[in-house]
């Protein structure tokens, strides 16, 4: 059995990515210090697939908390999602987004120096894009300045890793996801968003259970088909089994280059109004709107061309846009649930 750690395996990807590991029969290890995340998603998770695996709760970016948890390790793979994710704080607190972020991935990655045959897979953003002058997004797009400090961790830690591997010679694939959304279809796990959320899907479900009011649609002014914002959603099962495909041609050393990157998305575009309409037919639920401003910092339209991800990794999106809001409806109502009992 292949021991695979991964870092952040209690998060919103993670998690997904952690069931499907074990589900590919690999051992899994989470690092995991619960900054945004709960230790019942191990429950969750030996729920669906009846394994439990063996977590540490670890801050990666203590350098000595970080070594001492990898000293003895002897990993095949290590997959790394850990990561503070949210655009608008890490405006407001620049210096913990990068401590956060750059320590944990030079701590992992120290590692990886003296384990060089140990697979790295790093979570990337398509958020390194900016808005890109041609659509869809090739991973040779123009890496513009970013955005945000959140938006800068991700580009610094693709330099790091990119020169880190090819001066170790490292196995590392970076994954440049678009927007991820829904939950496993069992509705056993998914996104647990801390305080009101600040992406769509979730400020949707969460509107419609009535936890929330009227969605706020960001800019109708866009010159776009409706005027409202276009991104490429991709299912978040879809976006885990991506990694374990990425995971297994580093494994079985069929990596053209120390250091490989792929855009992982569905390659179709959906506006927010789109958004809206398929939400409601899924869910059967009407959805309270309303159209305010802009929100700053927001590109018009971004989406992914897959052509590598489909040649090289052999890798696509199967499940539609309204089976992630099925899923991610599903999984709204079951929160709900809980939280009542
Ligand atoms: C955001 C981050 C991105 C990060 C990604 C993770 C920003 C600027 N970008 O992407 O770096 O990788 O999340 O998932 O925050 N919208 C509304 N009303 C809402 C919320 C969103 O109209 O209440 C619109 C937005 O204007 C946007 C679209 O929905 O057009 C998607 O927004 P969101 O889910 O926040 O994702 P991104 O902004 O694309």
């Amino acid at each position: 059995m292949k021991k695979i750690l991964v870092t952040g395996g209690l998060g919103y990807i993670g998690s997904h990515t952690v069931l499907e590991l074990i589900e590919q029969n690999y051992e899994v290890i989470i690092a995991d210090d619960l900054s945004n995340s709960e230790e019942s998603v191990l429950e969750r998770i030996n729920d669906v697939c009846g394994i439990k695996p063996e977590w540490y709760n670890v801050d990666l970016s203590d350098t000595n908390k970080c070594n001492d948890f990898l000293k003895n390790q002897k990993f095949d793979g290590i997959i790394h999602f850990a990561a503070f994710k949210a655009v608008g704080e890490s405006v407001k607190n620049p210096l913990k987004y990068y401590r956060n972020n750059l320590l944990s991935l030079i701590n992992v990655m120290s590692y990886l120096k003296t384990h060089n045959h140990c697979a790295f897979i790093f979570s990337s953003s398509c958020t390194v894009y900016g808005q890109a002058e041609n659509l869809p997004i090739t991973e040779n797009s123009e890496i513009k300045t970013a955005e945000s400090p959140y938006g800068n961790t991700k580009q610094i830690c693709e330099e790091i890793l990119k020169e880190s591997s090819a001066a170790y010679d490292l196995k590392s694939i970076a994954l440049r996801y678009f927007n991820p959304i829904g939950a496993h279809p069992s509705g056993k796990i998914g996104e647990l968003p801390i305080g009101v959320p600040q992406n769509l899907v979730p400020f949707i479900t969460q509107s419609a259970a009535g936890i929330l009011g009227a969605l706020n649609v960001y800019g109708n002014d866009y010159p776009t088909h409706d005027g409202t914002a276009i991104r490429d959603y991709i299912h978040v099962v879809d976006l885990a089994q991506a990694h374990i495909i990425a995971l297994e041609r580093l494994l079985n050393n069929k990596n053209a280059s120390p250091i490989e990157i792929f855009n992982i998305g569905t390659g179709k575009g959906s506006s927010v109004l789109e958004v809206i309409k398929a939400f409601e037919k899924a869910s059967g639920e009407k959805l309270d709107y309303k159209i305010t401003g802009r929100r700053e910092g927001d590109i018009t339209s971004a989406y992914a061309d897959t052509t590598r991800a489909k040649e090289i990794l052999k890798w696509e999106s199967k499940k539609t846009l309204e089976d992630a809001l099925k899923d991610a409806w599903r999984w709204q109502k079951k929160l709900g649930q809980e939280n009542s009992d």
